[in-house]
């Protein structure tokens, strides 16, 4: 386990305390670090929320989820002590309510202290909390402010919410969560990227027939059905996780890991993204909503169903995007995310072009073109795909095998989740697994034009049956190109 840096003391006040995000990621990531001794004991946790009641109470619902996965006698010794450092404070977050002082009260000796707004809230609310925030002048020199996405539903309310988040907090204070930042695997991108010759020299339209970016997730909306009815897998992943996937992909290389230096560059990508209108919605976008069917054996109802009412929300998207640069000149990026697929599986595939001549022989069909697999979860890590002789008499037979960096097997598999990670990297001030307000802007005007182009009624929308790889139409999107998406997963 390599060796754990502290952080220095910070305090942090938690909005949507009882919601959960605050209590299946937040406050477990919290403890963790707790637990790893990076957190100072001088560090204090505020839990705000609308609900009154007691600190005491809020630590027996915390405890419901944070001893849930592990209630050994040392695991509740050290969610004993860590309770001494969290306090609840009913706060009403619009601001025009109770709870104000009390809040300031609760941090008023520390005005040069870290101190960390968390805002697990709608993002309606990020306005009135920042403006309350200023009115009350918790927003001292060293204060940070941590917003969850979604930041906004389309370009315009992104906007506004930056605007008013940035009259109480300059920007580099202002640190816009995509937890897929902060997973140890897409952190390695930009190290097998950059820290290695080999790539390099044909990362781009000479070596690279196309790229692949596929996020599939077996769980169905769930608990979210009404966030996720009005958001669709658009938004809420193709926005955000999926395009920063591309963008660190299809980056050039920055002088240096610098957060502006890495976000300029993949600003430069968002930009150079072909908008998708009404001419070629149909033709590069696929929707698809899952219907009835079987996930790991079990029967699960279909999406309306399990929302209750028809619906036109799209529960899968597939994309063939094109970044118009010199770069990437003809090499398609094909994006695919949906709910209820087969596995939950996230993966990124470099697929590169074929031998320019095949001296084995078309006796030996066999040569595939080489792939780099990486793979973000589960089973982290990367597969460079080539193309072998199988060893042995009986003529020449090819065989395709995989190099294979498993993280399992090479690293201590005991690394932080994405949030303890994005949190401690807030409180050291590292903008660099953060979005800037330019990135979120350009990901959305980009989105948007697509749900434009399906709001003209230029799409249609597909059903799959749940535990499937989605509608047969994203298949069709590579294969009219006499392509398909890889299996990377049985490689
Ligand atoms: C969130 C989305 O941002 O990411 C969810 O809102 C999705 O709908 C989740 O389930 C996926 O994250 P992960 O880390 O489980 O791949």
């Amino acid at each position: 386990m390599a060796e754990l840096v502290p952080v220095e003391p910070f305090d942090i006040v938690v909005f949507g305390a009882t919601g959960d995000l605050a209590l299946r990621k937040l406050v477990p990531a919290l403890f963790h670090r707790w637990c790893d001794g990076q957190i100072p004991a001088e560090s204090r946790i505020v839990a705000a929320s609308r609900e009154d009641m007691p600190t005491e109470k809020y630590w027996d619902l915390a405890a419901t989820h944070v001893l849930s996965e592990d209630s050994s006698d040392n695991r509740r010794a050290r969610w004993k002590e860590f309770l001494a450092h969290v306090t609840y404070v009913a706060v009403d977050a619009t601001g025009a309510g109770e709870g104000w002082p009390q809040l300031a009260r609760a941090l008023d000796d520390a005005e040069n202290k870290i101190r960390l707004f968390y805002l697990a809230l709608p993002p309606s609310l990020y306005g009135p909390v920042c403006k309350a925030i200023g009115a009350h002048k918790l927003n001292t020199p060293n204060a940070r402010i941590v917003l969850e996405k979604p930041i906004g539903s389309n370009f315009h309310t992104a906007r506004e919410i930056n605007d008013s988040v940035g009259e109480v907090f300059p920007e580099n204070s202002i640190f816009r969560i995509d937890h897929y930042l902060g997973k140890e695997t897409v952190q390695n991108l930009l190290i097998l990227r950059f820290a290695n010759f080999l790539f390099e020299p044909m990362w781009n339209a000479n070596g690279i027939d196309h790229v692949q970016i596929t996020v599939a997730e077996s769980l169905g909306a769930g608990q979210r059905a009404s966030y996720y009815d009005r958001s669709g897998a658009l938004r809420d992943m193709v926005q955000n996780h999926l395009l920063q996937l591309a963008c660190l992909v299809a980056m050039e290389a920055p002088s240096s890991l610098d957060a502006d230096a890495v976000r300029t560059e993949k600003m430069k990508v968002l930009r150079a993204l072909r908008t998708v209108d009404e001419s070629s919605v149909t033709r590069d976008v696929v929707r698809g909503q899952y219907q009835a069917g079987a996930v790991d054996g079990e029967s699960v109802e279909g999406y309306a169903d399990e929302v209750g009412h028809d619906s036109q929300t799209e529960t899968f998207v597939a994309i063939r995007a094109h970044i118009d640069n010199w770069r990437w000149a003809g090499v398609p990026i094909y994006m695919r995310t949906g709910k209820r697929m087969a596995a939950q599986r996230s993966e990124i595939i470099v697929q590169f072009k074929d031998v320019p001549h095949d001296v084995v022989g078309a006796s030996n069909a066999g040569t595939h073109p080489n792939r780099l697999i990486i793979r973000l979860q589960p089973d982290e890590g990367v597969k460079l795909m080539l193309t072998t002789k199988d060893p042995g008499p009986g003529g020449l037979r090819l065989r395709y095998v995989p190099l294979n960096l498993s993280y399992a097997e090479h690293f201590d598999k005991d690394y932080p989740d994405a949030y303890e990670r994005l949190l401690m990297a807030v409180v050291r001030g590292n903008l660099g697994l953060f979005m800037r307000r330019d990135e979120v802007e350009a990901a959305w005007r980009w989105v948007d034009g697509i749900i434009q182009a399906w709001d003209d009624g230029q799409s249609k929308l597909y059903g799959y049956p749940a535990g499937t790889d989605g509608p047969t139409q994203s298949a069709l999107l590579l294969a009219t190109e006499d392509r398909e998406w890889f299996d990377a997963f049985s490689a």
